[in-house]
């Protein structure tokens, strides 16, 4: 792997003409906004975890074959503060803001976790407005002209601001654009609140089920069918005597979760139209992003990233990650869940063993329905793998899959963009940002859908960190 891929990119662009090579299809028009983690001090600080930078918004904007590029640094309260105090002073995930600063300011911060705005994981599109998201219930929303911060998103329900756990993946209804996701307080119990945001209405969270855990557990996306939304209970669960207790001696948030596989993982399945919940067992896994789910004969299909345990999280860590990176033991399988409606049975199957899976996208045209092809993002078979290098697609019907892979290259999450009248499901490009370890510069790598050969590539003149996640919008917005 490429430490690279880790280091800090603070300059901000703006290239109107981005090099091309290859052909950019005639009928590609519109923006790939993505978001991720890209300054990685402040002072004499430094994040101790990956997911911890501060975020940096970026936008390749396609308009008949020619490409432009700007990012911009999504300014904060808490980057701004911190950069005005020289020193980490919000409580990252990974990075406890009290582990570097003195006694008296860790007791100041004992009432529990600060609110924490770097929202550095995703984007999304709410009522017209965009917005930055990460596993906190804040969101910060932006302009996409320019990518200017405007501020925090703020909701008249009866939760307002209260700072609580929220997922950085709504799932998005294909139909009417309604967001869905899940609110949970950092406390002793695991009180979930699973909430709609209309698209004509975003300012309000509208509650449509309950669900209580024992304890609070982490969750990061859902499933989403016409009639069911879908929400994971994994047996990743917070100490809060630790997160108490770990204050004074700087232990973070992402410390304070302990793996209980014993308890398994459960599936909440809640009917969209009435609110009932019926949930089902099964073994534990971890998961970050499940891939789609849809409905077959009284039973829900949902197809999901599948970990044997929560230790990626750890891997995560730079002291992990740029001296042993990311194993592929502990790497996820592509693996698909059957919950019978009527008998309360869940079937598990891993649909394609030979490759590790995860950062996977879908067309948005089979999303909540059965389909065939998730992309995705997986480690090569050899025994020096240290990082998924290979752009995946899979056919899941088959168990199959097709790779792009090069020398020294990094790709990041691929975006698949369907072709407007297409009439397969893979007429489209596959979209992802790719690291060039040899050049020490990024391109934006264009796949065909169909065979995964390179299409075109524009080329940057500079290198952006390993990213996370974004979204394609169609023609101008
Ligand atoms: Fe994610």
């Amino acid at each position: 792997m490429d430490g690279a891929l880790f280091r800090t990119q603070t300059r901000e662009y703006d290239i109107n003409n981005v090099t091309v090579r290859g052909t950019v299809p005639v009928w590609f028009s519109g923006d790939l906004f993505r978001n991720g983690p890209a300054i990685f001090e402040q002072g004499a600080d430094r994040m101790r975890h990956f997911f911890d930078g501060y975020a940096m918004l970026h936008r390749f904007s396609f308009r008949e074959g020619v490409v432009s590029y700007r990012s911009r640094t999504l300014k904060t309260a808490e980057y701004a503060n911190d950069k005005k105090l020289g020193r980490i002073a919000g409580n990252e995930w990974g990075t406890a803001a009290w582990s570097t600063a003195g006694f008296l300011t860790r007791l100041s911060n004992l009432s529990g976790p600060a609110t924490v705005d770097n929202t550095n994981v995703n984007i999304a599109v709410m009522g017209g407005r965009y917005v930055a998201l990460s596993d906190f219930s804040t969101m910060v929303s932006f302009d996409p002209h320019t990518l200017q911060t405007c501020g925090h998103v703020h909701f008249e329900d009866r939760y307002g601001d209260t700072f609580m756990a929220g997922a950085a993946h709504p799932s998005a209804d294909p139909v009417t654009g309604d967001l869905f996701n899940a609110l949970s307080r950092y406390g002793p119990s695991g009180d979930v609140a699973l909430y709609r945001i209309a698209h004509d209405a975003p300012e309000k969270r509208e509650i449509i089920a309950k669900i209580r855990t024992k304890k609070q557990t982490y969750f990061h996306s859902f499933g989403l069918t016409p009639g069911y939304f879908i929400f994971i209970e994994m047996p990743w669960e917070l100490d809060i005597f630790r997160l108490v207790t770990g204050q004074l001696r700087g232990i973070p948030l992402a410390e304070c979760y302990s793996w209980n596989p014993q308890k398994g993982t459960k599936f909440h399945v809640v009917s969209r139209k009435d609110g009932t919940v019926t949930t089902f067992s099964t073994e534990a896994f971890f998961v970050f992003h499940t891939v789609n789910a849809f409905e077959e004969g009284g039973k829900i299909v949902i197809d999901i990233a599948a970990y044997p345990d929560a230790s990626i999280n750890a891997e995560f860590f730079f002291d992990h990650l740029l001296t042993r990176g990311l194993s592929r033991k502990s790497a996820a399988r592509l693996k698909r869940f059957t919950l019978d409606l009527d008998t309360g049975i869940v079937g598990s199957t891993v649909i394609c063993g030979e490759e590790t899976f995860d950062l996977p996208g879908i067309s948005r045209n089979v999303a909540g329905r059965a389909y065939r092809y998730a992309y995705g993002l997986g480690m090569p078979d050899d025994p020096g793998t240290d990082f998924p290098t290979r752009l995946l697609k899979i056919d899941v019907t088959r168990g199959t899959s097709t790779a792009w892979q090069a020398d020294q290259a990094f790709p990041g999450e691929p975006v698949f963009v369907a072709r407007p009248g297409g009439a397969d499901e893979d007429d489209g490009v596959v979209l992802s940002l790719v690291f060039d370890g040899r050049s020490g510069t990024s391109y934006l790598l264009i796949l065909d859908g169909t065979t995964m050969k390179e299409v075109a590539r524009a080329v940057l003149p500079h290198r952006i960190p390993f990213g996370l996640h974004g979204i394609f919008v169609e023609g101008h917005s």
